[in-house]
């Protein structure tokens, strides 16, 4: 679904590449994080998905289309097909919450009846049922990045990019907003999160990809924050907590997403065309 070939990326004046030559295949359904130090070249790799900025060399192919190659009026239809979010929120101060979830649907063009349905069964997902009318000045950060995560995925988009989304929230918020991505996940939403939290990380076991100036250093299933040490006892008691985890089983029973979140899976005839 996201595919780098031997992607490079110069900024203008940058004495060595912010990514170099890298090669990334991330499928359908997948949830990958991206890991690495300031300076790696995690968040170039999230702005190359979304066209915020072109590739130097290589290709990138999302949904099978070429990014370098597409023209720039079909951009706002793969940003139709890739929500995101980051960490600083980016919400429309003088709008409610549900007026910012609205927005972005009014934006392309969706008919009142579909907004008018969306937005609630929206809120209600990320759990904000009741805020609609708040400000957001009236809400704590991890509401305020819920409002974002509502708004980036209020129009189904096949994939999530989420760019440090728990970077200024405090530790049990953060894990809250990760538990609410891993049930969009589960919905069937790809979702590519750059992040320095290792917490998370070691939580939810999923793939990660480090970085480090701009090369790929590791890609592992089911990894950690740090890499998994080469003792072979060190492996035999990580493959212990791996079981405990059961990564394979999914979440526990309360966790699993409930009816709402499958409408997630209904993608619009712009998204089938666009990601196939
Ligand atoms: N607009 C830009 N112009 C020039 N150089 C840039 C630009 N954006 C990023 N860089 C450089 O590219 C490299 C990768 O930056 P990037 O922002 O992708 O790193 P990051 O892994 O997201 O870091 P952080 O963890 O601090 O967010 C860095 O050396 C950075 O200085
Ligand atoms: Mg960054």
């Amino acid at each position: 679904m996201i595919r780098f070939e031997n992607v490079t990326k110069r900024y203008p004046n940058q004495s060595r590449p912010a990514l170099d030559e890298i090669d990334l295949n991330i499928e359908r359904g997948e949830f990958v994080f991206v890991v690495g130090a300031s300076g790696s070249g995690k968040s170039t790799l999230v702005r190359l998905t979304i066209r915020e900025e072109v590739v130097s060399s290589g290709r990138l192919l999302v949904g099978g289309h070429d990014l370098r190659r597409m023209p720039q009026r079909k951009v706002p239809q793969l940003r139709r097909q890739v929500g995101t979010i980051f960490q600083d929120f980016r919400l429309l101060p003088n709008k409610t919450v549900q007026q910012n979830v609205a927005y972005a649907l009014q934006v392309i063009g969706r008919p009142r009846r579909a907004i008018r349905a969306l937005v609630p069964e929206t809120l209600e997902l990320v759990g904000l049922a009741g805020m609609e009318k708040r400000m957001p000045h009236e809400l704590s950060g991890g509401e305020q990045q819920r409002v974002a995560i509502a708004r980036a995925v209020v129009n189904k988009p096949p994939v999530l990019l989420a760019d440090e989304p728990t970077g200024n929230l405090d530790p049990a918020t953060s894990l809250d907003i990760v538990r609410l991505l891993r049930r969009i996940h589960d919905s069937g939403t790809t979702i590519v999160m750059a992040t320095h939290d290792n917490v998370i990380v070691d939580e939810l076991q999923k793939r990660v990809v480090e970085l480090e100036a701009g090369h790929i250093i590791r890609d592992e299933e089911g990894g950690s924050y740090v890499p998994k040490a080469v003792d072979t006892r060190d492996l035999e008691e990580h493959e212990t907590e791996r079981e405990d985890v059961g990564e394979g089983s999914g979440p526990p029973p309360e966790d699993r997403p409930i009816g709402e979140v499958g409408a997630l899976d209904a993608w619009d005839d712009d998204a089938e065309d666009l990601l196939r």
